[in-house]
């Protein structure tokens, strides 16, 4: 309508899935106004970046009583385990995300596997410690392989998949004696291995039902063949053929239906994105984690596959009225392709000048996702972080989006940059 003011969105975070989600939003047809804090030099395309850290919450939720933004789409856990959404909520202001009860799915992985047993959701059988000398003795007895996790937030470095008992016991050591996590040590879970494919499995969720968004798989470490340390995500592709239409639809009874119904039994409402990382054995799927978020690099490669607007279906959400007609996707695949700084995971170089981002960003189907990248003084695009750029593309199928996706991250150069050459191979041949 000609004079009305258009809508104001906060996007909370500054990495490669808040560039994806702000440049989702801003394309809606009510074309909102979009606000990123703290956002990154590709956020500001498209949003206004405000300098507040995403886990400032007093520091947001002062910005957002003077502006009065009509939604925050929140991007990483730590904030809504801090409690973002009840603060917001309390003050009149529609957050989508998850309260702290129902985020602690993701910030305590003892709730998790609790509440997953309680519900009959499929996940490894596990115990969980407080006390190093019971672990110890479990684990003496239990054997390897074996998978040990700090229960707390540990930035996706408190999993250790060992497959000596010496590992294992070398791990326990690192979380409860040598306290490498600090509180999110003080309780270990001591799982059992499992076998198979993983995927991402992300789902709308409006209190009361959950809705499947395409399915995409992971990157978790720093090397082809996956090999090397582990990080937040060297790339992603959508969809993962592995989670075809019978999957999806176990995934959806077995697993979401099964949750939301023991989450209401405790009268935990929650709304916003539930994420199930799966492992699918040859048992079915079982969940090895459940995140409170959009999956990042994972939402990279599913929104530029979302037809249509996006916003319809989170104010929906918030509503409790979420309908499938909501959601449609493009038949197109998409690839994500991280490009990170030298020494990442570990300690990394800053502030190498970015070049050929305009050329990688007019090939065909391609967009670059910032995730750490900041402005120099001279405008100059630069890393700040160990995750750099979210190289995207959408092909017909999944080898025009590889090639594609290869194509743009061939245009680009920083010093030190370091990436996979084989994002989405497992699903190439999987197709041949
Ligand atoms: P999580 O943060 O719990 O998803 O664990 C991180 C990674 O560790 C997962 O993506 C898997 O690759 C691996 N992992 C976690 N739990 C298990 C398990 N029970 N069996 C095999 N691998 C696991
Ligand atoms: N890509 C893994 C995560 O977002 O936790």
């Amino acid at each position: 309508m000609p004079g009305e003011p258009s809508m104001k969105i906060l996007v909370v975070g500054g990495g490669g899935r808040e560039h994806a989600l702000a440049w989702k939003l801003a394309a809606d047809s009510r074309r909102p106004r979009i606000f990123c804090a703290p956002g990154n030099a590709g956020t500001a395309q498209t949003a206004v970046n405000l300098p507040i850290a995403a886990t400032d919450i007093e520091g947001l939720l002062e910005w957002a009583r003077t502006e009065r933004p009509d939604l925050t789409v929140v991007g990483p856990e730590a904030p809504l385990c801090a409690g973002i959404a009840d603060r917001f909520e309390s003050e009149g202001l529609r957050v989508f995300g998850p309260r702290a009860d129902g985020a602690r799915l993701e910030g305590s992985k003892v709730f998790a596997k609790e509440i997953m047993l309680a519900a009959g959701v499929p996940t490894a059988p596990a115990r969980w410690f407080s006390d190093h000398a019971a672990a110890g003795e479990y684990l003496q007895a239990h054997g390897a392989p074996v998978v040990i996790k700090a229960d707390g937030l540990a930035a996706g470095k408190g999993v250790f998949v060992c497959t000596t008992e010496e590992e294992a016991q070398d791990a326990l050591k690192k979380i409860m004696l040598e306290k490498e996590f600090g509180p999110a040590g003080e309780r270990v879970l001591i799982e059992d291995l499992l076998d198979g494919e993983e995927v991402s499995m992300l789902a709308l969720v409006d209190g009361d039902k959950a809705l499947l968004l395409a399915s995409s798989q992971d990157h978790k470490r720093i090397y082809d063949g996956d090999r090397g340390p582990n990080t937040g995500g060297m790339g992603a592709y959508s969809p993962a053929p592995v989670a075809d239409e019978e999957m999806r639809a176990r995934v959806e009874r077995e697993i979401f239906g099964r949750l939301l119904a023991e989450l209401k039994r405790r009268d935990i409402r929650y709304q916003g994105i539930l994420y199930a990382g799966l492992m699918i054995t040859g048992r079915g799927p079982h969940v090895l984690e459940f995140n409170c978020r959009f999956g990042d690099p994972e939402t990279q490669a599913i929104l530029p596959r979302w037809e249509g607007d996006m916003l319809p279906a989170l104010e929906a959400c918030l509503r409790g009225e979420l309908r499938q007609e909501l959601v449609a996707w493009r038949p197109d695949a998409c690839v994500c392709v991280v490009m990170a700084s030298q020494g990442y995971p570990g300690r990394y170089a800053k502030g190498r000048p970015i070049k050929g981002l305009d050329q990688a960003a007019a090939l065909p189907g391609v967009t670059v996702f910032h995730a750490g990248t900041t402005l120099a003084e001279n405008d100059e695009v630069v890393t700040s972080g160990g995750r750099v750029l979210g190289v995207t593309a959408l092909g017909k199928d999944l080898p025009e989006a590889v090639e594609r996706a290869y194509a743009a991250v061939d245009a680009i150069d920083f010093e030190g940059a370091q990436y996979r050459r084989d994002i989405a191979a497992r699903a190439l041949g999987r197709k041949t």
